[in-house]
């Protein structure tokens, strides 16, 4: 079994209800279906039944599929016309893509193509590539810079979400310049650079862009959490290079006197500039989490921790800023746990953070943490300190 299909699989084990039309039926799906997860009660469409249209896989599996009135095997034009595949509810497609460009084009076996098609007419449904970074001897990359027309299976207009084992980025209703961070945020690191140095060559980004730690930065997929608040969804997860504007956004939508307790001065302007510091970032010596509601890749980020290495002392400093609608709902004391213990795997000795004496909420929000916190008053600020070896 490959490793994209090992992942699905662990990936799925949680889920309920899930219904299969696929080219193979395999013992992955086998055992899915053995534990429930697959049920295709909800498919809208060949309702009850496992639709594909070969099997490859053990002697258990070709047991389990012998006279069972749960899988129905068509013909290969059945099961990949993408009007029939487009008749399934929320139909998700997953296909391993070859290579794919900056600009989102993709170099895919012809069948994935009928199923991204498919899926993108089906109602509430998505495709999603999985791609792995780089050829099997990692000397190349697969994210290039552009692929020619005649190698290109699906266009870029069709392309939903793209997973490479560095992370996910959804391109669809993206700017090129979007896509094209977006796509090199998922390259493999050591190609980079130079994948950067070619757009810019391309003409696909602005001359005056950089990637800033972005370079080396590996997205760290475990510090993603989901919460409900208020029976809302909120998504903490790392900051990544393509939530540039979407951060930028928030600070915007923060009023004047949050921006004024965050930034400890009058603020009216948030250039892109200042904003990339926050979202190309190495996740080592940087670190910026943010809280987001609504849907993958259209998200809107309600609050953003940031987290930076002070060399000189090993100690980090934290600011947050949560939206005034979002606030007082446990937000940022989730986001300060994670980003202590994210700064204490990385060796670094404590936290500190810089408010003013009237601000209660972030005085409270820093005792939370489970440490002994010391707090010293400059005649302007108040300075507050704790180190992870010293418990509360
Ligand atoms: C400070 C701030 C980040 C807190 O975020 P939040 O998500 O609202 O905080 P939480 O809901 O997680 O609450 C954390 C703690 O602060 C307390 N708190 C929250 N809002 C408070 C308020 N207005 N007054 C007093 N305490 C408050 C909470 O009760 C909680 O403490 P507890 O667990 O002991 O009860 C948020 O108010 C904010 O963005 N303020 C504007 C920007 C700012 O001041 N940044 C800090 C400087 S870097």
């Amino acid at each position: 079994m490959d490793a994209a299909s090992q992942a699905t699989i662990q990936a799925l084990c949680d889920k309920n209800d899930l219904g299969v039309h696929s080219q193979f039926v395999s013992d992955d799906i086998m055992h899915l279906y053995s534990q429930g997860v697959i049920t295709n009660r909800l498919k809208g469409f060949n309702e009850g039944k496992i639709v594909a249209s070969a099997a490859i896989g053990s002697r258990n599996l070709y047991e389990f599929l012998d006279n069972n009135p749960a899988v129905d095997f068509h013909p290969s034009d059945y099961v990949n016309d993408p009007f029939i595949i487009s008749r399934h509810h929320r139909m998700v497609s997953m296909n391993v893509a070859r290579t794919m460009d900056l600009t989102g084009q993709v170099e895919v076996e012809a069948s994935a193509v009928d199923f991204v098609r498919g899926a993108k007419r089906s109602p509430g449904g998505k495709s999603i590539l999985m791609l792995f970074s780089t050829s099997d001897d990692g000397r190349s990359s697969n994210i290039v810079p552009i692929l020619s027309n005649t190698n290109v299976a699906v266009p870029r207009a069709d392309v939903h979400y793209v997973a490479t084992e560095y992370g996910t980025f959804n391109l669809f209703g993206k700017s090129l310049q979007e896509r094209v961070v977006g796509m090199i945020s998922i390259a493999h690191p050591n190609f980079r650079e130079a994948l950067f140095a070619d757009a810019k060559t391309l003409g696909l980004i602005g001359p005056e862009r950089t990637l800033g730690e972005a370079v080396h930065g590996i997205y760290p997929v475990k510090l993603e959490e989901t919460m409900v608040v208020e029976g809302e969804e909120v998504t903490i997860r790392p900051a990544k290079p393509v939530d540039e504007r979407r951060i930028q956004e928030h600070f915007y939508n923060l009023d004047k006197d949050d921006i004024f307790s965050r930034f400890m001065h009058e603020k009216t302007s948030f250039p892109r500039s200042e904003v990339e510091a926050r979202s190309q970032i190495d996740y080592v010596k940087d670190l910026t989490l943010l809280a987001v509601v609504g849907e993958f890749g259209f998200g809107r980020v309600v609050a953003v921790g940031e987290c930076m290495l002070i060399t000189k002392t090993n100690m980090a400093e934290v600011a947050f800023s949560v939206n005034k609608n979002f606030q007082g709902k446990g937000i940022a004391r989730r986001m300060i746990r994670k980003l202590a213990e994210a700064a204490r795997e990385n060796g670094v000795f404590g936290l500190i953070a810089y408010t003013t004496p009237g601000n209660q909420a972030m005085i409270r929000l820093f005792k939370t943490l489970p440490f002994k916190v010391k707090s010293a008053f400059d005649g302007e600020g108040v300075s507050l300190t704790c180190r992870f070896d010293e418990l509360d």
